[in-house]
């Protein structure tokens, strides 16, 4: 029995042993706007059915595959109102398109398509039915990036003149996709992963989340990307990006999966005429500040200094610290809250939408096809 004002969703991925599946699932259910009643956990239906009983769910709602779960879904009175997809990037266009043309709601993890087209694809489908189409590029909804970007927006610290943002990690220095580990495996496989795997699984989290926090539009870029950490990897390790925006405003992104010594070093920094922010996420309860001509300043998440926006998005009071699951809650309530409202017949505005849409899950694959597209053609600059 499900309550008022509580979603069905199902789930397309996220058997045991995967990494986001259940990262997703905890975000979903962190403030009680959802409930997982339904899933094609993996593409072994004993997983998938061990998945089901270890979260009670009824047997009859645990499908073979994504095709069979969104056409019986569909069918049901008491079927999903939207499907989290969490699958190696291979299966999300198929995936997505199965549950919007049976008029489900789509969470879809990035990168979106393997190509733009097919993305575009899917954006268009669910805007003509009328669907939610959230992509969960997860980092942009903390909190402290939300203060970033009220910041940028009310001219604190000026005109935006230099991005300088960087993801780095160390875990594929050596070459462990051929030692077992599964993530390694399919994101160094481009069957699975498309066309790229450093600046699709972590550079397209820079694009987005410097895009979300400072509304800057890219026009051009230029990279290189490098197969470093296992003699015959197909796929990029490493990749050194500039970006000129249609401001005028310029832009350095690297992003490394052979970083030695670095877990998830994404940290984003924004200089403007006035000031400048600086962001990490291994401390992401924090927020650098230093305007011109003033001492650098720390804000600390939850504090009363915070625009009301941020503060919304905080869920514990200062200096007890929130991070990655609670900036996939906040993707999940915004999405959710949205649903809800959409479903009593009332009208969407900017602010209910505020979180990733399709159309930024399109520029993401965009950037991940126009950064290999100037690597291969020797790191010229390529239009945007
Ligand atoms: N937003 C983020 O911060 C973030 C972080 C990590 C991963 N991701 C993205 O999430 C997705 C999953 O990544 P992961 O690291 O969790 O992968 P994973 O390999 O750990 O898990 C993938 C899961 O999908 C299942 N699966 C594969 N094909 C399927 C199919 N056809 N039908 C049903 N289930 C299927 C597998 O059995 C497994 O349970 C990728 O697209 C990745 O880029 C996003």
């Amino acid at each position: 029995m499900i309550e008022d004002g509580v979603l069905r969703f199902g789930m397309v991925g996220g058997a045991a042993g995967s990494l986001i599946g259940d990262v997703h699932r905890k975000g979903a259910l962190f403030d009680g706007q959802a409930q997982l009643v339904a899933g094609s956990f993996s593409r072994d239906f004993e997983r998938t059915l061990l998945a089901g009983e270890q979260r009670g769910l009824d047997s009859e709602r645990l499908y073979r595959d994504f095709y069979e779960m969104a056409q019986s879904e569909a069918a049901r009175e008491d079927g999903i109102d939207f499907v989290v997809i969490v699958t190696p990037n291979y299966a999300h266009y198929d995936a997505a398109k199965a549950f919007l043309l049976q008029g489900i709601h789509v969470v879809c993890d990035k990168p979106l398509t393997f190509s733009v087209e097919e993305g575009e694809e899917l954006a268009k489908l669910a805007q003509d039915k009328g669907l939610l189409f959230c992509v969960t590029y997860a980092y942009s909804q903390c909190a402290t990036l939300k203060q970033a970007q009220m910041m940028i927006k009310h001219g604190e610290i000026g005109d935006i003149q230099v991005v300088m943002a960087e993801y780095s990690q160390g875990w594929l220095a050596t070459a462990v996709e051929k030692q077992g580990n599964k993530q390694a495996s399919w994101r160094t496989d481009p069957a699975q992963a498309g066309i790229s795997n450093c600046v699709g699984d972590i550079g397209s989290h820079i694009e987005h989340t410097v895009a979300y926090v400072t509304g800057l539009e890219i026009d051009e870029l230029c990279a290189r990307l490098d197969h470093f950490g296992g003699e015959d990897r197909p796929l990029d390790t490493n990749a050194v990006i500039m970006v000129k925006y249609k401001n005028g405003a310029v832009g350095n992104y690297w992003c490394s999966q052979v970083a030695v010594g670095y877990d998830n070093g994404f940290r984003v920094r924004i200089f403007g005429t006035k000031g400048t922010l600086e962001w990490c996420q291994e401390e992401p309860n924090y927020l650098n500040v230093i305007k011109l001509g003033q001492p650098r300043q720390r804000f600390s998440r939850g504090n009363a200094y915070f625009y009301p926006e941020a503060a919304a998005m905080s869920r514990l009071s200062a200096g007890h610290p929130e991070g990655y699951y609670e900036s996939f809650a906040s993707i999940y309530w915004k999405f959710t809250t949205a649903l809800l409202k959409l479903k009593q017949g009332m009208e969407l505005d900017e602010e209910d939408l505020d979180f990733p849409q399709a159309f930024e899950g399109v520029r993401g694959v965009k950037f991940i096809h126009r950064c290999v597209e100037s690597s291969k053609r020797g790191s010229t600059w390529v239009r945007f």
